[in-house]
């Protein structure tokens, strides 16, 4: 890139995220080009339908349906990723790349799944891929991670990273409605998409805990060893007694650093109400971050939308733009830590991740039930921190019990709770759901 040319984006899909950044990089040309010592201007767009680009752009740039004439186009500095998938994007990619452009993208499924490969080729070829709308939206959390807490020695990392499923428990919480009817009425609102699998099965979310862990820690991305349970199974009756014993419910990626290796999670989890983040509902985001330095950092803000992921898309742009022509040695690495510093830290399966429980069981309502249960647990040394016994419904026979735990070993709360199944005097199936206090 010439220094005093515009920088020059070729954009790939104007669909939502597109759109906005077309539209926030118009609106805000000056005060951008301020920042960045030089205009950044759209030149070349790819979509699949040309006249919804040409509705937006008018006759300012030129305009194609084959994302592949952006990527090889030579006037292109810059190639804006936003067509999301795997294939054909990581192709589009890896293309602009080898073609000496940097890269932008929001995509957090292609770099938790390639990432490694991608960062490498960019790497040996020093062009910058740059990410920070791929994480929590409009939440400037990569910057932070990689720069602002860049003196820390990360501890560990845990947010509310997808809004939908948030959305959904928090609609679940306040009206007390059981998941299927709040996910219909999410999809109405169109904070649910119509396959809404990625969302509320976690896998959006592990994407961009994977993506956070490589970065807190300086480890290879590595989604395929991350944990994933979304809230298909979450029942409305297990928010409730939450809430009577001080805990909300939330879908958080957690990913944190132990001696013997990285834990990285995503799952429904218990957290103490007075919490701010347990506070942040809606289609919200929030990360809390816990360095050795800093202590405990709350990020929060839109996760996803136009123009709050336009946010984050241009100040990715801007910094590409004012990096440019430095020495790619000297740059913030893709992975905040040097390339050839990343450490072999394994990912621990989760019968080793270490938290509290919270256990709901059905029981015959007679001497001695309990006994059996904490004996049970004791045995797998596991204490008890609370516990809430409803009174049995008259001419029921049983009851609900609830037990919050201490911190353990998830095997052993397994094999704890495969024991308290066996009774008989224990009603079908043990709900478990993990609890973290997430304090300093
Ligand atoms: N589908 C995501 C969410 C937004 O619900 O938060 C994009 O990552």
């Amino acid at each position: 890139m010439n220094s005093i040319q515009p920088v020059n984006i070729g954009l790939l899909g104007i669909g939502t995220v597109g759109g906005g950044t077309y539209t926030v990089l118009t609106r805000n040309a000056e005060e951008i080009a301020r920042r960045a010592g030089r205009p950044i201007q759209v030149s070349f767009i790819a979509d699949r339908d040309p006249e919804r680009a040409r509705a937006l752009s008018g006759n300012a740039c030129r305009i194609t349906d084959d994302p592949f004439a952006v990527v090889a186009d030579p006037a292109v500095d810059v190639v804006v990723e936003l067509i999301g998938g795997y294939t054909t994007a990581r192709e589009l990619v890896m293309r602009a790349i080898e073609n000496g452009k940097h890269v932008v993208t929001a995509n957090k499924a292609l770099l938790a799944l390639y990432g490694n490969e991608i960062f490498a080729a960019a790497q040996q070829k020093g062009v910058i891929v740059a990410f920070e709308a791929a994480v929590a939206g409009g939440i400037p959390i990569i910057k932070a991670l990689r720069e602002g807490l860049s003196a820390n020695r990360i501890e560990w990392v845990a947010g509310i990273i997808n809004g939908t499923t948030n959305f959904i428990l928090s609609e679940m919480r306040e009206k007390g409605l059981p998941f299927a009817e709040v996910l219909k009425e999410a999809q109405r609102l169109g904070y649910a998409e119509a396959d809404p699998t990625f969302d509320i099965e976690g896998m959006d979310a592990a994407h961009k805990a994977t993506l956070i862990a490589a970065i807190a820690f300086g480890i290879p991305v590595q989604f395929d060893k991350a944990y994933v349970e979304g809230i298909t199974k979450l029942e409305a009756l297990d928010i409730q007694y939450a809430g009577q014993l001080g805990y909300r419910i939330k879908l958080l990626g957690i990913t944190r650093r132990r001696q013997d290796g990285v834990e990285l999670r995503v799952h429904p989890v218990l957290i103490p109400e007075k919490r701010l983040i347990a506070n942040v509902e809606g289609a919200m985001n929030a990360v809390l971050v816990k360095g050795d330095a800093v202590g405990v950092t709350l990020y929060h803000g839109k996760g996803a939308g136009a123009e709050a992921t336009a946010s984050a898309v241009i100040a990715d742009l801007i910094d590409v733009a004012r990096a440019a022509t430095t020495d790619p040695d000297n740059r913030v690495p893709h992975l905040a830590f040097q390339p050839d510093q990343l450490h072999d830290l394994a990912i621990l399966p989760i019968e080793d991740a270490e938290t509290a429980f919270y256990l709901r069981l059905t029981v015959d309502d007679k001497a001695g039930v309990l006994a059996d249960i904490t004996r049970i647990l004791a045995g797998e040394n596991i204490s008890i921190d609370a516990m809430l016994q409803k009174e049995a419904e008259e001419g029921k026979g049983t009851t609900d019990i609830i037990l919050l735990t201490h911190i353990c070993r998830e095997k052993h709360a397994n094999a704890a709770i495969g024991k308290i199944e066996a009774l008989p005097s224990v009603k079908g199936a043990v709900t478990r759901i993990r609890l973290e206090t997430l304090g300093g």
